[in-house]
């Protein structure tokens, strides 16, 4: 692995983290499977995903948040009066004016004392699964002005919510991760190079008043494969314009990064997109060779007089690609192991590629001086791929005891999952305990919640 730049005393980036995940789930093989016709083996080779994570009755995006919020603070022994800023990326928005923010903070103070948070502002980003790494991103050139000593969160915080029955179903879950955003933070520092790409998609959209989102779900693997691309080759063109990569003749981005996070709606979709990147960023170094002693040529779009053809010969090479051996073993090294509480959790939404980076740190993977780079995606569609060096303390931060936790929650009925999909529950499965609860909506539509000792 050619050698990093070391990290200069007044780096920015991410100093703990912090996940909460509601206490039921609901297995996909079995009661699910059978009900729906699917086959087990589809829901769990095909697509991933184990156990779909499933919010109580009581909770919502700003419960989770808040769940995620506390843990962080408590983790860290963090005072509200040393937070400058909660930025919120969720596409799960309560309100069309309120900031879920200021709900996360009505939460808090009920811990923490009234006005304890008043000196903090808080800001919602919506931009489909992007919005927390925007709000990310925007939260670090704040971070590195910063003088007061203050720190920033960012939480992502989303139920992912497709109609029952539906193709996307198998894709729900829900979730908060909170981020500790600090100057020389011990976890990861950002190196401030961030590749974009956008354009106008209709791949996945919720309108105003639905509560489920409206999906075309192949079109919106292409759309991810296509702006994760073009985020790629933005970041590698300013990685090498700035020399924090510098690849020799037959070296690829890919071979300065240790590990490649992707946002993760469903784990097979981190093979495709990490194929996709790898193969891209292949066509040119030494690799290329072998894998054409393996697979043969790649289908050239100019020698196909039918692009029907051409398409078909595409997603063949594709496909073998995905199985060569160089790509097993790169995915084994850099991508797998991001997806191993995904499978137990689903898609939640803004907050799915920092489930990728606590996977990594609860399996203790990440090493000091190694080199992230995170590919997130949002529906719409945007992408930004962007890159961070694991700093000397990495090791030393506790872990969170995450994938334990999972299997410590309630397995709940197909009946329970869809009278709470439905919104039909009112009575929660398990009644809230050392947690925040929505109790009422009142006859404004403001809601009001409680901490339940
Ligand atoms: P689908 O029609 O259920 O699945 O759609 P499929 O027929 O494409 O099958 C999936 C894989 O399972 C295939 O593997 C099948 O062969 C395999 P591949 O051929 O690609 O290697 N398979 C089996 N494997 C083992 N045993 C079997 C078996 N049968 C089939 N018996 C889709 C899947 C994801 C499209 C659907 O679930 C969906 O619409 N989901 C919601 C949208 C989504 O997640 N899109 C992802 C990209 S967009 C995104 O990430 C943004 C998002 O997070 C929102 C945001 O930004 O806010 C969604």
């Amino acid at each position: 692995m050619p050698t990093k730049n070391v990290p200069e005393d007044n780096a920015v980036g991410i100093d703990d983290l912090s996940v909460y995940v509601p206490r039921l789930f609901l297995p996909l093989a079995g009661e699910f499977s059978n009900n729906r016709g699917i086959d087990p083996g589809k829901l769990i080779k095909g697509i991933g995903i184990e156990r779909m994570a499933v919010p109580d009755a009581h909770e919502d995006a700003a419960t989770m948040a808040a769940m995620s919020l506390l843990d962080l603070m408590r983790r860290t022994h963090l005072r509200p009066e040393e937070i400058g800023k909660i930025y919120v990326g969720t596409e799960s928005a309560l309100d069309e004016a309120k900031a879920l923010g200021t709900y996360v903070i009505g939460m808090l103070e009920q811990i923490y004392g009234k006005g304890s948070f008043q000196e903090c502002s808080t800001v919602e980003f919506k931009a489909a699964c992007i919005g927390t790494t925007l709000a990310l991103e925007s939260q670090s050139y704040w971070a590195a002005v910063e003088e007061e000593g203050k720190v920033g969160i960012v939480i992502a915080s989303d139920v992912a919510k497709y109609p029952l029955a539906s193709a996307g179903e198998y894709t729900q879950g829900a979730g908060s991760v909170a981020l500790l955003v600090k100057k020389n933070p011990r976890l990861l520092a950002l190196e401030q190079i961030y590749g974009t790409f956008t354009r106008d998609e209709n791949d996945f959209f919720r309108p105003m008043g639905c509560t489920t989102a409206v999906v075309n779900g192949k079109h919106s693997n292409q759309c991810y494969l296509d702006a994760m691309r073009g985020a790629f080759d933005s970041f590698a063109a300013k990685a090498k314009r700035l020399k924090a990569i510098a690849p020799e003749k037959g070296e690829g981005i890919t071979d300065f990064v240790d590990h490649l996070l992707f946002h993760i709606p469903y784990p097979r979709m981190v093979e495709y997109a990490s194929a996709a990147i790898f193969r891209y960023d292949w066509r040119e170094s030494c690799r290329s060779k072998e894998i054409e002693q393996e697979l043969g040529q790649e289908p050239k779009a100019l020698e196909y007089d039918d692009p029907e053809r051409y398409q078909a010969a595409e997603a063949d090479y594709a496909r073998h690609f995905a199985k060569s051996k160089q790509f097993l073993q790169a995915y084994q090294a850099k991508v797998r192991d991001t997806a191993t509480l995904s499978r137990q959790i689903g898609n939640i939404y803004t907050g799915s590629i920092y489930l990728g980076l606590a996977s990594l740190l609860e399996m203790q993977k990440i090493h000091a001086g190694e080199r992230l780079c995170f590919g997130a995606y949002g529906s719409g569609c945007s992408a930004l791929f962007f890159s961070a060096l694991a700093q000397p303390k990495v090791a030393s931060v506790p872990l969170r005891g995450l994938l334990q936790r999972l299997e410590e929650r309630r397995q709940i009925s197909l009946q329970d999952y869809e009278r709470l999909h439905e919104g039909k529950k009112e009575k929660s499965v398990l009644p809230p305990r050392g947690e925040f609860a929505l109790v009422r909506i009142d006859h404004q539509g403001y809601r009001h919640y409680e901490y339940a000792e």
